[in-house]
């Protein structure tokens, strides 16, 4: 298929440029910066993002030239239109003053329109508009036979192009929402390329073919998870290749949702599938978690675990045999990244890529249907499918399970200093700032409404981790109005709290369903802590996300009522007796607590 390909120069927004392409009823890939032009000869358009360097650097990404000579549309965003500016015999200065945040752009008219959209890529029916920009550098000379198309008050070049060669070039992002028309500029560049229309139905279609190719007469062993992914890739091999022909396996770990495997189980069985084996394997994984305090050792240990049990199985049902193809519910997103794109960095391991499943993937022995959908993409090929609603449409959760909601720690860690507002947990937490992981403290704040949350209370949750080195997490208390003398008990993930955690958890879930805030909360986390207002007793935090896709978050503002219900509820289950709401954004902390 004829796609249109985005190079990545190393920003967060490759993929999210990628995703409004797909919107605008194209297919996209990301492929690196440096792709050679004769691997990019078939594309039906280039698009460069942006990214954080600045072209004067000299480890600044580069492309191939070449690119630039391919008879296709290209548009460059940001870093893109600078490289390509250079590239192209124009200037760019490094720039002193950065412009960051909404702009307004003002159209330059006066130039030929051209195009089968009839104007230029800015012909979205404004004089001028605001737009997001991001940018240090930028472009003071343009390349010969560009044309001006925008500027803004610091940027004379917010756009150009050369009508005739169709490329162009935004300073701004068009891909985020806060572009005015961003969409309709997208869609424009589409109209431009010679690309085939696309669609997730249309996806279905095709991916069939290939799933029957790849598969010929063989069959398939799938491991579902209970999550999304897993389970919409698991239905659809079995509606392409026949139930008779898969064979599914969802490992219970002792770390899942409260009902996950009986609802799993149900949503198939309705659909027509019974070919889904339960593997009660929750001893194992507590067993061998016993005792560990350190959270990527525990996703290693849970990831590994997951293979062992799978590969037992397997033997079992006798599933290990050259006929049989492993499964996997791995999404686009996953694919890119453990792909490797140079910038990025390795912050936590996919248990989808592992070496064993690496080696069978070179080997040709894995399938994985969905490797070219983003999360919205599955979820609407799993409701055409037939799936639940409910069961699609279902919060993110993190491989590992509950795992990493279990907060681990074999003693106290009581920080230095206390705050005038508040007061430290005696535990750290995983944040990030600048580029870099953060293992700090969070800060507990009390009033005599516990679950009021001020204005001024938001703001300074904003402030406190930027001022305070030992601090990147500020909750608001919503169990006590006073500071808390916290009483630790050491703690690793056992049934006994996996359990406790479950019971909270649901709580929550069924709280959040009943005030209508479901679809409006992106994740939804909540985290069990060692420690208690008294002895043996331990604390819960609500973690409540508001995201596009993980990269950045907010904390969802909970009314009042829904906070105190949910607090009072979970306050009756027997162990738990201090409840916070955590207020911080991302960065500085992180959406998990580990
Ligand atoms: P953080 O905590 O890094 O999380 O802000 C970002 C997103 O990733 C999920 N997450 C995981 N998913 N395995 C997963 O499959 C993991 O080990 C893992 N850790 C975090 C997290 O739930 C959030 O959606």
């Amino acid at each position: 298929m004829k796609s249109i390909v985005i190079l990545d120069f190393g920003g967060q927004y490759a993929h999210l440029i990628a995703r409004r392409v797909r919107e605008a009823g194209a297919f996209s890939e990301i492929r690196e910066a440096g792709t050679p032009a004769d691997e990019l000869k078939d594309v039906a358009g280039l698009i460069l993002s942006g990214g954080p360097a600045s072209v004067s650097d000299s480890d600044a990404p580069k492309g191939d030239s070449k690119i630039l000579e391919l008879d296709v549309p290209i548009l460059g965003i940001c870093y893109g239109h600078q490289w390509m500016t250079q590239e192209l015999g124009g200037k760019v200065k490094p720039g002193k003053t950065k412009e960051y945040g909404k702009v307004e752009v003002e159209i330059q008219a006066d130039e030929p329109a051209h195009s089968v959209s009839g104007g230029t890529l800015l012909n979205i029916g404004y004089p001028s508009f605001p737009v997001w920009m991001s940018h240090g550098d930028e472009v003071i000379e343009m390349p010969k036979d560009f044309w001006c198309t925008a500027s803004s008050g610091d940027c004379g070049i917010a756009a150009m192009e050369d009508t005739e060669k169709r490329i162009y070039g935004l300073q701004f992002h068009p891909e985020v929402k806060h572009t005015t028309g961003g969409d309709k500029i997208i869609e424009y560049f589409v109209r431009e390329c010679d690309a085939e229309r696309w669609s997730v139905e249309d996806y279905e279609k095709s991916i069939t073919e290939e799933i029957e190719k790849q598969v010929g007469d063989r069959k398939v062993f799938m491991l579902v998870s209970g999550g999304v992914d897993s389970t919409v890739a698991f239905t659809l091999l079995d509606k392409v290749i026949g139930a008779d022909r898969v064979q599914g396996l969802l490992v219970d770990t002792g770390l899942m949702r409260k009902n996950e495997v009986k609802n799993t189980k149900e949503a198939l069985a309705k659909i027509g599938f019974d070919n889904l084996h339960v593997e009660d394997a929750s001893e194992l994984f507590f067993e061998r978690l016993d005792g560990v305090y350190e959270p990527e050792r525990k996703r290693e240990i849970i990831g590994n675990a997951f293979l062992e049990v799978q590969a037992e199985v397997a033997k079992e049902l006798k599933l290990d045999g050259p006929e049989w193809l492993l499964g996997q519910g791995t999404i686009y997103p996953d694919t890119i990244e453990t792909g490797g794109t140079k910038h990025s960095d390795k912050i936590k391991t996919h248990h989808n890529r592992v070496e064993e499943v690496q080696k069978m993937i070179e080997a040709g022995r894995v399938i994985e249907p969905l490797k070219d959908l983003y999360k919205d993409e599955v979820r609407e090929l799993g409701e055409i499918l037939g799936l639940p609603h409910d069961l699609v449409w279902r919060h993110p959760f993190p491989g590992p399970g509950l795992g990493v909601r279990i907060l681990c720690a074999d003693e106290a860690d009581v920080g230095r200093k206390t705050s005038d507002i508040g007061s430290l947990l005696p535990i750290k937490s995983v944040g990030v700032q600048g580029d870099g992981r953060t293992y700090r403290h969070a800060l507990a704040v009390f009033s005599d409404n516990p679950c009021e949350v001020t204005e001024e209370l938001w703001k300074q949750s904003a402030d406190i981790p930027n001022k305070n080195q030992e601090i990147n997490r500020v909750l608001k208390c919503t169990s006590h109005a006073e500071p808390v003398e916290y009483k630790f008990t050491p703690g690793f993930i056992n049934r006994e709290r996996a359990d406790l955690l479950r019971e909270a958890d649901n709580i929550v879930y069924e709280e959040m369903h009943s005030a209508n805030l479901y679809e409006g909360i992106w994740q939804f986390p909540v985290v069990l802590l060692p420690f208690g207002a008294s002895e043996g007793q331990q604390s819960i935090v609500l973690r409540p996300i508001e995201s596009i896709d993980a990269m950045t978050a907010n904390s969802a503002h909970l009314p009042e009522k829904v906070l105190k219900q949910m607090t009072d509820r979970i306050l009756s289950l027997d162990g738990i007796d201090v409840v916070f709401y955590d207020l911080t954004s991302k960065p500085p902390g992180t959406i998990e607590w580990e």
